[in-house]
């Protein structure tokens, strides 16, 4: 396999992972693109024979620690180096804070939080030795503020925010820069793959999870964001000579940051609470 640059992107099965390596294989970066269950692969491999890409799919689980040492040696084996490490692989959970476990916040942790310290830590020695690296971790808009019957992901996304700005200190140090993207709402199969807790009728927060939960769903069909554009913009950050810390994408992720910023914590609380309960789109 051919390429300039040797890149990592988890999570390529759908969605943003999908777009990202295929953009970057386009693009000359030799490319692994992880997918946790092969037979996932099927369209995917289509494109890379067809087009003849320099893009290998190859098996990980973010939570399987086994996993991410042999992704890693047989990247080293293959290509002796990893430039770029696009921690990709996540998905949401909504539902109350009384519905949701606290083995169900451990899950939403283990994959959406510790799955990216587990390959940061493994890829940083790799990244140290060479001088060089770029680590980009995909947050999200909720990486910067909050939102209701969403507590688990949110945190997961806020934990995104802190480890990857607190560690890209040290690591510039050697050379290593690490990237934080935020998108808004994008058409993936993260709806589809969503876990939703507390939606019973007899729930006392049905009439709100049905609203959350239809929310999404509307922002999730009308969103003009494509995981192309996100592969877009990380193209564009890890061809920039000076990228930025943070890239935040869509309309809605551009203005719910700027609210956030400029409105006092109650008023922009209120924004939140009545454009999900009053289904007003956050783009207005
Ligand atoms: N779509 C949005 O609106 C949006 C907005 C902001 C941020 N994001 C973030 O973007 C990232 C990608 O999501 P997406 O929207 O592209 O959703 P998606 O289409 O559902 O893709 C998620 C990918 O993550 C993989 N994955 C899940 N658990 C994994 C694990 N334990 N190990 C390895 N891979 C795992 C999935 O693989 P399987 O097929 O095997 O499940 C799938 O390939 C996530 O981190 C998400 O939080 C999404």
């Amino acid at each position: 396999m051919k390429g300039n640059k040797t890149a990592l992107v988890t999570g390529c099965s759908s969605g943003i992972g999908y777009s990202t390596c295929l953009l970057l294989a386009r693009n000359n970066f030799k490319t692994y693109g992880s997918v946790r269950d092969l037979s996932k692969a099927k369209k995917i491999q289509e494109v890379i024979d067809k087009e003849k890409l320099p893009l290998k799919i190859i098996p990980l689980d973010v939570n399987d620690p086994e996993s991410i040492s042999k992704a890693i040696r047989d990247i080293l084996y293959d290509s002796g180096k990893i430039d770029v490490l696009i921690n990709n692989a996540g998905y949401g959970m909504f539902g109350p804070i009384e519905a949701i476990t606290i083995e169900d916040v451990k899950l939403q942790f283990e994959t959406n939080f510790f799955g990216v310290i587990r390959l940061i830590k493994a890829i940083v020695p790799i990244m140290r030795k060479q001088g060089y690296g770029t680590i980009v971790n995909i947050s999200s808009m909720v990486g910067r503020f909050g939102v209701p019957l969403n507590a688990a992901y949110v945190s997961s996304k806020f934990a995104i925010e802190g480890l990857s700005e607190s560690i890209s200190y040290e690591l510039a140090e050697f050379g290593i820069r690490v990237i934080v993207v935020e998108p808004g709402v994008v058409q993936t199969n993260f709806f589809q793959n969503l876990k939703i807790k507390g939606i019973d009728t007899k729930s006392p927060y049905f009439e709100l999870m049905k609203k959350r939960v239809s929310f999404l769903k509307t922002a999730m069909k009308n969103s003009p964001t494509s995981s192309s554009q996100v592969a877009n913009t990380i193209l564009h950050a890890l061809n920039s000579k000076h990228p930025d810390f943070r890239y935040v994408i869509g309309m809605d992720a551009k203005n719910s940051i700027q609210k956030k910023e400029s409105l006092s914590d109650r008023r922009f609380m209120k924004w939140v609470s009545d454009s999900i309960f009053q289904a007003k789109p956050f783009s207005r």
